[in-house]
């Protein structure tokens, strides 16, 4: 696989699972988004992922190999202007999006004596409005593939969206707010052929991880905790499901503990 400027994709069945979908995933500079669509390429689908950071978004095109597409693209996800110019290229390009993975995020951990106000800011418009924004964007041409062979959105959230721990209340307040989104968006638009899922995921061995680690002053150890890898597997199986059937909801936790 190469990484290549957008491309069209047409939705014709060559004996890969995803040939001729297109999926939009967020986050795909870094840990879970990464894996995932280094996955989704590798399973047939023109990935169109989204990142910041361009080092490691070239180093992502240079890994992608197999019969996808995976086109990097970098962007704030917080820049409206730049989600519209994103949205209007994919329309035009495609026409359609098969699949949106919400894997983009910020965590700022702190008590609330110590907790700032900046980062509230900034988490809530990375993790909440982003997505909202972003996907509102995307409802049309994910309307497109909805009633043709279905679509999914996939919201990568936190064990934290569920049930808030000390020291977390602001990231976890994110979290309640997208599990919140994905709940009402899925009993508007299901019966468009669009189905949501969120994932509430324990601690994964990602980048964001191993600073978490380094802040807790606990030693890391990777091999104890899920695997990027691991969700993409479970993405990967949620968007394959017949389009008869909707998962709305997963729990994912390390099976060790390493504390
Ligand atoms: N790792 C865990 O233990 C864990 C547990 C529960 C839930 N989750 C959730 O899983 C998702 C992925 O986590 P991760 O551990 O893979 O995180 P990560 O390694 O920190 O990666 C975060 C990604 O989000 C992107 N991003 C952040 N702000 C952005 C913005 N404004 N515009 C565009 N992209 C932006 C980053 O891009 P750049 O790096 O290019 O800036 C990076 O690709 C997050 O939503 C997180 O809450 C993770």
């Amino acid at each position: 696989m190469t990484t290549t400027s957008l491309g069209s994709a047409s939705p014709s069945a060559d004996g890969l699972a995803l040939a001729g979908h297109v999926a939009v995933v967020t986050g795909a500079s870094s840990g879970i988004g990464r894996a995932t669509a280094l996955r989704l390429a590798a399973d047939g689908a023109t990935v169109l992922a989204l990142g910041r950071d361009q080092a490691r978004l070239d180093a992502l095109g240079k890994e992608a190999t197999g019969p996808g597409t995976l086109v990097a693209l970098r962007l704030d996800l917080t820049d409206d202007a730049a989600v519209a110019d994103l949205v209007a290229e994919v329309t035009a390009r495609h026409g359609r999006v098969d699949h949106l993975v919400h894997s983009a995020g910020t965590y700022a951990g702190a008590r609330m004596d110590a907790a700032s106000l900046a980062d509230l800011d900034a988490q809530y418009l990375a993790n909440v409005r982003a997505p909202y924004a972003l996907t509102q964007r995307l409802l049309p041409a994910l309307r497109v593939a909805g009633a043709d062979s279905g679509a999914d959105i996939v919201i990568v959230n936190s064990t934290q969206g569920v049930r808030a721990g000390a020291g977390t209340g602001q990231f976890a307040a994110t979290q309640h707010a997208m599990r919140a989104f994905a709940d009402s968006l899925r009993q508007e638009i299901n019966a468009d052929g669009i189905r949501v899922a969120t994932i509430h995921l324990g601690r994964t061995a990602t980048p964001r991880q191993e600073t978490i680690y380094a802040r807790e002053g606990r030693e890391y150890a990777p091999a104890l905790l899920i695997q990027a890898d691991d969700v993409a597997d479970l993405v990967d199986y949620l968007i394959r499901l017949p389009p008869t059937a909707e998962i709305t909801e997963l729990h994912l936790r390390p099976a060790k503990k390493s504390y």
